[in-house]
């Protein structure tokens, strides 16, 4: 040991501090950090659409912990500090701010519907949006004005939220396009360190991000699970496969 690693058995779950559809999020014998669980459990449609499948968990916590640290190195500041099991990794803990930051590059799901555009039209640019992270209102769109007046974030904030969520599409656009997998668009969450210093945080999964097969157009994500395709665990393991692969070239 080089480094001043706390070694893993020293690290203990204190009292759970939240528990979302996804994720468990434990206290840890630091204040600064938190220890995160990823469940089996599956949801949809604001909870409304139930499921679960062994293994679900482990593979979005490997991916999320194989992707932070290339953001890291990328420039992107995230609070993943490292894995601690399949199913568990250490993060700095964070004042989530309340807004779920959709970054697209094509137009699918909701923004599809909502604008009549079939399914993979191409934008011209990526379109950021907004959502009011509450479950009790279905995670209603909002700009940044109304986030700005409620107090949810300064401009400032925001104005670096949008810029580190396209720095983390730029970054993960080619790397999936890299391993044959078409980046569709994607949720960020954002949280504030006690310095005020933005960070990223939750997790980038096959829960949080549309992927579509680069050769076959094939659904690689969550929206398997949404509209009843099939084979949702073997799309999410080969992204797993295809995230963690070597790439040559
Ligand atoms: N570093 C962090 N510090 C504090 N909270 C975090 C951190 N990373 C993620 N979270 C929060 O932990 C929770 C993760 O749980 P999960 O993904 O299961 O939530 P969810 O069911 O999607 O619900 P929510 O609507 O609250 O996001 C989220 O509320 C997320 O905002
Ligand atoms: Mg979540």
């Amino acid at each position: 040991m080089t480094h001043a690693h706390i070694p893993h058995t020293h690290i203990h779950r204190g009292e759970l501090k939240y528990e979302g559809k996804a994720k468990r999020v434990y206290a840890s014998s630091n204040p600064a950090e938190y220890i995160v669980e990823y469940k089996d459990e599956a949801t949809a449609f604001n909870a409304q659409k139930r499921g679960e499948w062994a293994g679900k968990g482990a593979t979005n916590n490997a991916i999320t912990a194989h992707l932070y640290p290339k953001l890291e190195a990328a420039g992107i500041p995230t609070h993943f500090i490292e894995k601690l099991s399949d199913t568990e990794q250490r993060v700095k803990a964070v004042t989530i701010i309340p807004v779920e930051v959709i970054v697209r590059n094509v137009a699918a799901g909701s923004f599809a519907k909502k604008l009549g555009l079939e399914e993979g039209t191409a934008l011209s640019r990526p379109v950021v949006e907004y959502c009011y992270k509450s479950d009790a209102l279905g995670d209603p769109l909002v700009n940044t004005d109304t986030a700005i007046a409620l107090d949810w974030a300064t401009e400032t904030e925001l104005t670096r939220v949008r810029e580190l969520a396209l720095n983390v599409r730029d970054f993960l656009t080619p790397f999936f396009l890299e391993r044959g997998v078409k980046l569709i668009d994607f949720k960020l969450e954002f949280g504030k360190l006690p310095d005020g210093t933005v960070i990223l945080a939750d997790e980038i999964s096959p829960d949080t991000c549309r992927f579509w097969d680069a050769e076959t157009g094939e659904k690689m994500d969550k929206d398997r699970f949404r509209r009843d395709l099939g084979g949702v665990e073997d799309a999410y393991a080969e992204m797993l496969r295809r995230v963690t692969a070597p790439v040559d070239g």
